[in-house]
């Protein structure tokens, strides 16, 4: 399936996708008892907002994206800010059996998946992982926010309708940020033998309208982005239809689903 990460999709998912506050990451490494002697996997790894702050907690991270532009921006950004102990992989949810073969006796602390759960299969996924990691590790699903269209403001609602009207087609998916997705993925998890925790991190942030026009375009398929020539004319519309709505306040709540294999499992 193609999904579009591909161009200047990437550069504006870099720019303007927000990335994971400290405490997030602290969660983390709290829940699964994560140390410097922790290998640890990001599937559906995307431009690295997850991966780079774990990679700064544990001693290497296998970052996996099936999108090369995704991961050439994620190891380009991992440069910049210093990050050595990551190893890029193009790969998808199907892959993961395979990592046995190639971590051999040494188990995963975790597999983080960041925003990325919806284009899987998670229960195949979640089943896969049991044997690869160790006594006390698991699965992370990470959500980070309601997407920008569906929040419970006016700002959002004009934003929605603005660009229904403008794709011609109804904005429903939540990408698994829903409760109804949360419980789906939770159930998964422990039908596949893992003890089930959910926890969240919620915070107050305020975007401006450059972030907004970003935010959207990080999220369209790389075919029905505006062309440069468009782009003006398109966010000069889009800051009209948000103006009225000022200040463009957004509850943010992470949440992260904690599925950690009962140590009989973990071999
Ligand atoms: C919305 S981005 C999330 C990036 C990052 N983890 C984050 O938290 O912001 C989703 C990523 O999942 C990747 N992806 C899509 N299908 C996948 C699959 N089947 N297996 C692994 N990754 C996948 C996409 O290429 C994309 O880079």
């Amino acid at each position: 399936m193609d999904l579009g990460f591909r161009g200047e999709v990437v550069d504006f998912y870099h720019r303007f996708r927000r990335g994971y506050p400290p405490t997030v990451i602290d969660s983390l490494v709290g829940a699964f008892g994560l140390t410097t002697d922790d290998v640890v996997v990001d599937l559906g790894c995307g431009t690295g907002q997850l991966t780079l702050p774990i990679a700064e907690r544990v001693r290497s991270v296998v970052a996996v994206d099936p999108e090369p532009d995704m991961l050439l921006r994620a190891r380009r950004a991992a440069r910049e800010r210093g990050v050595a102990n990551v190893t890029w992989m193009i790969g998808a949810d199907t892959d993961i059996p395979t990592l046995g073969a190639l971590i051999g006796d040494r188990r995963l602390g975790v597999v983080t998946i960041g925003q990325a759960l919806h284009w899987m299969d998670h229960e195949e996924l979640f089943r896969a992982v049991v044997p690869l990691v160790r006594p006390g590790g698991g699965v992370a699903v990470v959500t980070n926010g309601t997407p920008l269209w569906l929040q419970n403001t006016a700002w959002s609602r004009a934003l929605r309708g603005h660009l229904e009207d403008w794709l011609g087609s109804e904005l429903t998916s939540t990408c698994g940020t829903d409760e109804a997705s949360r419980r789906r993925y939770s159930d998964g998890l422990a039908a596949a033998g893992y003890d089930v925790a959910v926890t969240s991190v919620d915070y107050l942030d305020e975007l401006s309208a450059e972030q907004i026009v970003g935010g959207v375009y990080s999220a369209l398929p790389v075919d029905r982005l505006p062309s440069p020539e468009q782009r003006p004319r398109f966010a000069e519309r889009l800051c009209h239809v948000l103006q009225p709505h000022r200040p463009f306040t957004e509850q943010v709540q992470v949440t992260m689903l904690i599925g950690r294999v009962h140590v009989s499992a973990a071999r």
